[in-house]
């Protein structure tokens, strides 16, 4: 879709929401107060459970007066089951502020209101455009797959690059004669019809304009940056070969894996070479003095875990004799390994072939 058509984006948009949009309590009620409490809890959980704990929050504590007079323990007892008690505590804190500064009267000012505690620029924005009908857009999560697909746009939402260029292309789209409209439609669109998993574009319309659909890649859209913060391990694990028998250990409680058994294993910074291998400190520890022929190297393999890339090899090798430190592994005749509880790492390594020696 053309930026220039913006206009069009949003008068579908609000056309789309006059006949769809949902009744939720705090729609024009126009309190920017009864804005932001919404604002905050529905950052916290969805719309049907946050209806009710609106309703219970706004009939305690109906003014930014009654919630700055509040202990905060009976403001976080009206917050319990919700979670990150630190928006409970820091509407408290902008309600004091408030109070105090601004004679309990909510500010006005785009500046005055992203100052209060807990208050970004999300929740500035939804404050100033319901409340005040100024013209500032918001970009919540509905925002961002909405645009991300009728543009097109594969740049990551959580990069700082994203965020600039959302941000940017929502305030080029905004309706500045009708914001608090504009931005409830974006939004009730998101929820309802562009939704995260399989979009209603059969009834939607923006489908003729809509970038994604023309692709067919409406779940490609929006892109996330991967920052799951992975850790590497790397994993050189020793399958070894003592007449007909092999060795194995239970791993500790303190790691993945925790309780399954696996064969001797020598943790490094890397996959290590034959070389690498026998100078390596543990290694030595463990056969120092017999006679060690390492026989043949696994393809390196890849394991993912939930917040770990594993890499790991199998590395095949013959001795004669027990060392004393192999004395803490379990000696195990190579037919039994099926008996015992192992990694799918290890198990696919197995089932592979891994035993041919
Ligand atoms: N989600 C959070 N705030 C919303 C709002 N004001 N309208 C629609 N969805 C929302
Ligand atoms: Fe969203 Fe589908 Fe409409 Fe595109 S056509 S805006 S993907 S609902």
């Amino acid at each position: 879709m053309n930026k220039n058509s913006g206009f069009r984006i949003s008068d579908s948009l609000i056309s789309w929401y006059s006949v769809n949009k949902r009744d939720l309590p705090w729609r024009e009620t126009g309190d920017p107060y009864c804005i932001w409490i919404s604002e905050i809890i529905l950052q916290q959980t969805r719309v049907n459970q946050g209806y009710d704990y609106y309703l219970r929050f706004i009939q305690r504590f109906p003014s930014v007066k009654v919630l700055a007079g509040a202990s905060e323990d009976e403001v976080l007892k009206y917050w319990q089951g919700l979670g990150y008690y630190s928006r409970a505590r820091n509407l408290h804190k902008a309600a004091k502020r408030i109070a105090s500064s601004f004679n309990g009267v909510f500010p006005r000012e785009y500046h005055d209101v992203i100052a209060l505690s807990g208050v970004g620029d999300y929740t500035a924005a939804a404050i100033c455009s319901l409340a005040y009908n100024q013209p500032y857009a918001v970009v919540d999560g509905n925002v961002y797959r909405v645009l991300s697909r009728l543009f097109g746009i594969a740049t990551p939402i959580n990069s700082t690059k994203g965020k600039k260029e959302f941000a940017g292309l929502a305030q080029e789209l905004i309706d500045k004669k009708h914001p608090a409209l504009y931005n409830q439609a974006i939004m009730d669109f998101g929820a309802l019809m562009c939704t995260p998993a399989s979009p209603k574009c059969g009834d939607c319309p923006l489908q003729a304009a809509c970038k994604a659909y023309e692709l067919k890649r409406q779940e490609y859209f929006p892109v996330k940056e991967n920052k799951s913060n992975v850790t590497n391990r790397y994993f050189n694990y020793l399958f070894v070969n003592h007449a007909s028998d092999t060795y194995l250990k239970k791993r500790g409680e303190k790691d993945i894996w925790a309780g399954l058994y696996e064969f001797p294993l020598i943790e490094a910074g890397k996959l290590l070479s034959g070389e690498e291998l026998l100078q390596d400190g543990n290694f030595q520890r463990l056969f120092g003095g017999v006679d060690v022929e390492l026989h043949r190297f696994s393809t390196p393999v890849k394991h993912k875990l939930s917040h770990r890339l594993i890499e790991a090899q199998f590395i095949l090798l013959r001795i004669d004799n027990e060392t004393p430190l192999l004395k803490e592994y379990l000696r195990v005749p190579l037919s039994r390994l099926q008996d015992y509880p192992v990694s799918r790492l290890i198990s696919l390594f197995l089932e592979n072939g891994g035993v041919s020696f």
